[in-house]
Formats: C-alpha cells, sequence, structure tokens
C-alpha cells in the first residue's frame, strides 16, 4: 500500500508534531509527513521540521482579510504538496464549514480532553476544578462544530491528589505523544475508517492503537 501523504497544521510548540514526525520514519508507517503548515510564522515547531528536512510553509492568518480567504491559500498549498490527509496539531483556528466539508473524512485532531467532556480551551484547569479522577486526550475526526467528531482513539491519565494544570498537562501530552502516531497509523492502514459519520474499525482493531490506559 502507498503510503499516504499527511500535512500537519500548527500554531505553536509544535511536540505533537514531532511525535508523528518521528513515527514516520519507521519504513512500516503508513503515512509520510510532506508538509508542515502554520498560520504562524513565530511557531517553534516550524524551525524543527526544517531542520528535520520537512517541506513547511507559513500562510499568515492576518495577511488575509477573511477567513474564506485564508483557507483558500491553505488548500493551494495543500494541493501542491498533493496533501490527502491533514493532522491537527494544535492548530489554534477555527475552521470554515466550506473547509472541514472539503475535508471530510481525511482530517484529524487531538484535543486535550476525553471528549465529549471539556470541549474548547483550558481543558486540564476544567478538569481539575469539576474533581474528575480520570483526564486524558482524544485523536477524532474533524466535522463543523468545535471538538466534536466521531473518536478515533483515546488515552486515559489518572488525576491524583495535588495536581496542578501544568502537572496534568504533562502527563498527558507523554500520552498525546503515544496517541496521535498511533490513531494516524490505524487510519492510513485502513483499520479506523469514517462510515456515515461514525467510526468504524476493521478486524485489525487492538486496544494499542485506539485506547491507552494507565497501568
Ligand atoms: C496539545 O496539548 C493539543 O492537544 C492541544 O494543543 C497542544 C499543542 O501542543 N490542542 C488543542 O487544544 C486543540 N483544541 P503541541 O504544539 O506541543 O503539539
Amino acid at each position: 500500500m502507498s503510503r499516504r501523504r499527511v500535512a500537519i497544521l500548527i500554531s505553536g510548540r509544535g511536540s505533537n508534531m514531532v511525535s508523528l514526525i518521528e513515527a514516520a520514519r519507521a519504513g512500516d508507517y503508513p503515512a509520510e509527513i510532506a508538509l508542515v503548515l502554520s498560520n504562524r510564522p513565530d511557531a517553534a515547531g516550524l524551525d524543527w521540521a526544517r531542520e528535520a528536512g520537512i517541506s513547511t510553509c507559513v500562510i499568515d492568518h492576518k495577511a488575509h482579510p477573511t477567513r474564506e480567504d485564508f483557507e483558500h491559500a491553505m488548500d493551494a498549498a495543500l494541493a501542491s504538496h498533493a496533501i490527502d490527509f491533514i493532522c491537527l496539531a494544535g492548530f489554534m483556528r477555527v475552521l470554515t464549514e466550506g473547509f472541514v466539508e472539503r475535508w471530510s473524512g481525511q482530517m484529524v485532531n487531538i484535543h486535550p480532553s476525553l471528549l465529549p467532556l471539556f470541549r474548547g480551551t483550558q481543558t486540564h484547569r476544567r478538569a481539575l476544578e469539576e474533581g474528575v479522577l480520570v483526564h486524558g486526550c482524544t485523536v477524532h475526526f474533524v466535522v463543523p462544530e468545535l471538538d466534536a467528531g466521531p473518536i478515533i482513539a483515546q488515552a486515559v491519565v489518572p488525576v491524583v491528589p495535588g495536581d496542578t494544570q501544568d502537572s496534568l498537562a504533562a502527563r498527558v501530552i507523554v500520552q498525546e505523544h503515544k496517541l496521535y502516531p498511533a490513531a494516524l497509523r490505524m487510519i492510513c492502514d485502513g483499520t479506523a475508517r469514517l462510515e456515515n459519520g461514525k467510526v468504524v474499525f476493521s478486524h485489525g482493531w487492538n486496544a494499542d492503537g485506539a485506547l491507552h490506559s494507565p497501568s
């Protein structure tokens, strides 16, 4: 099977981007990272990607008068790199329904909570405020409604007494870095696919790919 050509969209640090690029270095990984695209010229992840020899592209949302103009510029960059799959990795722009529909079934996101809990921002602070005992992260297909798409994979971490936002975030991000490459593998090798708005898993499903839980 030929490797899927993946673009990673970032806005900042890019640690999930790094985990995807490193996973894709394996000879048997079903995706190659063909482009890193940032909406912010100063995103730290861009330097890392350039040094790793990955094509990068900056499309500054501030240089485009409307969301549609910004997204058409992104579409042109994605087309010129023959991208067939998008991973959002800390990409902090809300996408229009038009863009999301154009990439339906071909765009995923990682979110730092166990969706459908804690959509939006400040997920670790809100988890602590609610007193949940488990927290985590989710990889899901992107749909027009924010952080609402069909779930592909989740990782669970405990919330322990004395946790702060930082300690909880640090525990979750370790799992994000394992979960995202595992989820992208399942999508690109056909183990997980979107059908009629639901994720369908083939017989290749296993807990290492779709569900990570604390020991
Ligand atoms: C990650 O924790 C990711 O889950 C989150 O932003 C961080 C980006 O870190 N994404 C969202 O909150 C999207 N709603 P990174 O740039 O180091 O990958």
